[in-house]
């Protein structure tokens, strides 16, 4: 009786005499064919010697910057990589956690989604462009206070994002939770909430972030 040894060396076997007998019948068919280890011309094609860029402008915290970038470039990854700003976070990279957001031209904005040349002239604001450790954003002075995170790595989209809410409702902007159209939306919880819903907390720290949001909410009413 075969054993399961028998039976692997056995179809091993039949494989190589399988895959050769395969060889010998196309070069039979025919006979200038030589055997050959290259790929197909399109895996040949030689790579772009380069790649399409664009020159652009961007004031970031109040510099003025001037790039010259693979038009590919992400909003996020100019800040981090090409500007080193690296308290902008790159959570999922795909517009689901909020963790990178920054404020453009004063409206927050996912900066994995967009890519830098869309934005030649523009003024872009990062958590490192809202305060300093000696001199905290209201913002970031309340999320200290009230405890609106743990391990940290959502805060500084939290914080932009917060700040820009903020503007939001006093703009008058309704949100999905907003009953009435024609007047200005409340600085609820619920508001908050919903417009807060696009930052993920993975530590689940919300309702202190609600606390922190509405007390400088209810310093600036
Ligand atoms: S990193 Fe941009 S939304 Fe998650
Ligand atoms: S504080 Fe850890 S993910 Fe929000």
């Amino acid at each position: 009786m075969n054993t399961s040894t028998d039976l692997s060396i056995s179809r091993r076997n039949l494989m190589i005499v399988g895959a050769s007998s395969a060889a010998k019948a196309a070069t039979a068919a025919d006979p200038s064919s030589t055997p050959s280890t290259l790929p197909p011309a399109a895996l040949r094609a030689s790579p772009p010697t380069s790649v399409p860029s664009s020159k652009l402008d961007l004031r970031v915290n109040g510099q003025a910057h001037a790039f010259e970038l693979d038009n590919r470039t992400t909003l996020l990854d100019t800040l981090r990589e090409h500007l080193h700003l690296t308290g902008t976070k790159k959570g999922c990279d795909h517009g689901q956690c909020g963790a990178c957001t920054v404020m453009v031209d004063g409206r927050r904005i996912n900066s994995c989604l967009t890519l830098a040349v869309m934005h030649d002239g523009a003024s872009v604001t990062t958590i490192e462009g809202l305060g300093t450790p000696d001199r905290l954003h209201p913002m970031q002075a309340a999320f200290v206070k009230h405890d609106g995170y743990q391990c940290g790595y959502c805060t500084p989209g939290q914080i932009c994002s917060a700040v820009a809410v903020l503007d939001e409702i006093k703009a008058g902007i309704p949100s999905h939770v907003s009953a009435d159209l024609n007047v200005r939306p409340s600085l609820s919880a619920d508001e908050l909430r919903e417009r807060m819903s696009g930052n993920i907390c993975r530590c689940g720290a919300y309702s202190n972030i609600i606390e922190a949001i509405t007390e400088v909410a209810g310093r600036r009413a």
